[in-house]
């Protein structure tokens, strides 16, 4: 349908927005001041210095299938000058960060040396001059020092700046991008560069259009974008009005799934979305829900863990205009456990409500419940990890994610507080990322290799999937969140085949499942299941 407005025009379905920082893929981790320093100066800038000194050694690395997912850029050994460019102005313009990253580096040097059990009001007169009054020292009950960060003043320092925040905006018509972890993105052909922080409204604006046409010329204000690119952003609209919202109004819930962890459950005109992450709109193999099947208004965004897979900025963002509310489990105040609520809070997300274990968010019919989720982080204190127990309707579905069953009497006193699970959603990527992968930057000296090796993101395996089943009595299992589909890979780096360790493990448990009379699936694409 043509549009009469003739200055109202509709984002295309197809315009791929990554937020960035520093030109980075921005993930959370470049969100919160302390992991975003020790980030800046432990992953990329080592990670631009080796590629400046050696590019053909990441374009090889690249190539090869064995090292996906590594510490390469992807630029076939090209474009050394713009790195080399791109590293000096990080080191400028991220001096205070690099201090920030230096301190914290030698408060744990100094805590480990001097403080040796006796009163720690006598430290602080150690702690680097960049930390004052952003620390309390603390003992564990083994006498071990270490700190807590006070992170809500450290998003009010000068150590919080949006200024390199931007917004890359291009058209996406296939699957495949390239692995974004590890490279950083230098603008190019068809691309425009928006210098916007991520709490701007104008990105609200700017997605909102791919439903409701919006004013161009305001657009092009709100955007700052430049003379030089406003026809390639002119070419990002169209008159032909967007897709529409759908909702379920039927009769009980309805759950559709949308790749990975992504799952949407409808009931009574209430809306849940767990762990977005999304397929944009174009012709392509398997089909799939994208963006378009969102209903127009998500009461509750529900992340599980701290993941770049599960807590997606690039799908975040582009929801933040009809999302209500988003629910996050509740983080330690530890370094290598930054607050959800703080980051999201500054990326202009107004309504973060945080839950933790056994507590219940009352929803119209029903409940949402924080459930303990165990594993997946390399054995690292990191809270901000929840498997939920949805409550509706008389029916109990659980969204375990990737929790890792390290311990079945867990699941049996779970069981014994909110009885019979109906339908369970269990992840099983049981070959996770060694520690270092995610973490290695916090760390406050290298992991030697057999630790690093044997402490990695694993989710459960078959027996400890089948142990799960056992203790909450499940009558219906879907194996979700394998980052098999094709749009994901830029996300995960995974390609399984029929060897591989998740995918036997998984038909392990199909098989399982089947000979005990329970239902079970291994999600991949999209399904839909309406439950009665
Ligand atoms: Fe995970």
């Amino acid at each position: 349908m043509e549009l009469h407005m003739s200055d109202d025009l509709c984002l295309r379905r197809n315009i791929q927005l990554e937020p960035l920082v520093d030109l980075w893929y921005a993930w959370s981790h470049l969100i919160s001041p302390a992991t975003a320093a020790r980030n800046v100066s432990e992953r990329h800038i080592k990670i631009m210095k080796s590629y400046i000194s050696a590019p053909t050694v990441h374009a090889n690395a690249v190539a090869n299938e064995q090292m996906r997912g590594g510490p390469f850029i992807d630029y076939a050994g090209k474009r050394v000058d713009e790195i080399h460019e791109l590293l000096d102005r990080t080191v400028e313009k991220r001096r205070s960060l690099l201090e920030l990253s230096k301190a914290l580096a030698d408060l744990n040097s100094t805590l480990q040396d001097k403080c040796q059990g006796y009163a720690l009001a006598d430290c602080y007169n150690l702690v680097p001059p960049a930390l004052k009054g952003y620390v309390e020292l603390v003992y564990d009950l083994n006498n071990a020092p270490s700190y807590r960060l006070i992170e809500s003043l450290l998003y009010r320092s000068q150590y919080h700046s949006t200024e390199t925040q931007t917004m890359m905006l291009s058209q996406i018509s296939k699957d495949e991008r390239p692995f974004i972890l590890s490279t950083p993105r230098l603008p190019g052909q068809g691309m425009v560069h928006l210098n916007m922080p991520f709490h701007d409204d104008a990105i609200d604006y700017l997605f909102s259009a791919k439903t409701n046409p919006r004013s161009f010329t305001s657009m092009i204000d709100n955007c700052d974008v430049s003379e030089r690119d406003c026809d390639t952003f002119r070419s990002f609209f169209t008159t032909e009005t967007g897709g529409t919202c759908s909702s379920y109004d039927g009769k009980g819930a309805r759950w559709r799934y949308f790749g990975h962890a992504c799952i949407l459950l409808e009931y009574k005109g209430v809306s849940i979305l767990f762990d977005p992450i999304l397929s944009y709109t174009y012709e392509a193999s398997p089909s799939r829900y994208t963006y378009d099947d969102l209903p127009g208004r998500l009461d509750y965004v529900i992340i599980t863990h701290n993941h770049q897979d599960h807590l997606l900025l690039e799908t975040l963002l582009q929801l933040r205009h009809k999302t209500e509310t988003v629910v996050v489990p509740r983080s330690n105040g530890s370094l290598q456990d930054p607050s959800l609520r703080l980051a999201l809070q500054s990326m202009g997300f107004r309504s973060v409500i945080e839950l933790d274990e056994l507590q219940e968010l009352e929803i119209t019919g029903g409940a949402i419940v924080g459930i303990p989720f165990f594993g997946e982080h390399a054995d690292l204190d990191v809270r901000s990890k929840l498997a939920y127990l949805v409550r509706i309707d008389g029916k109990q579905l659980m969204f375990a994610a990737d929790s890792c069953n390290l311990e079945t009497q867990m699941y049996r006193h779970v069981q014994r507080c909110f009885g019979d699970i109906d339908v369970l959603f269990v992840g099983m990527e049981c070959d996770g990322a060694p520690l270092s992968w995610l973490y290695g930057p916090l760390l406050s000296r290298p992991l030697e290799r057999q630790f690093d090796q044997a402490r990695r993101l694993n989710g459960s395996n078959c027996d400890q999937a089948v142990e799960i089943i056992e203790a909450l009595k499940c009558k219906e299992v879907y194996v979700y969140a394998m980052g098999q589909e094709p749009w994901l890979g830029y996300i995960t780096s995974l390609k399984y085949t029929g060897e591989s360790h998740p995918i036997v493990q998984s038909n392990r448990l199909l098989d399982y499942c089947r000979e005990h009379g329970i239902a079970a699936e291994r999600l991949y694409g999209e399904r839909e299941v309406l439950v009665c």
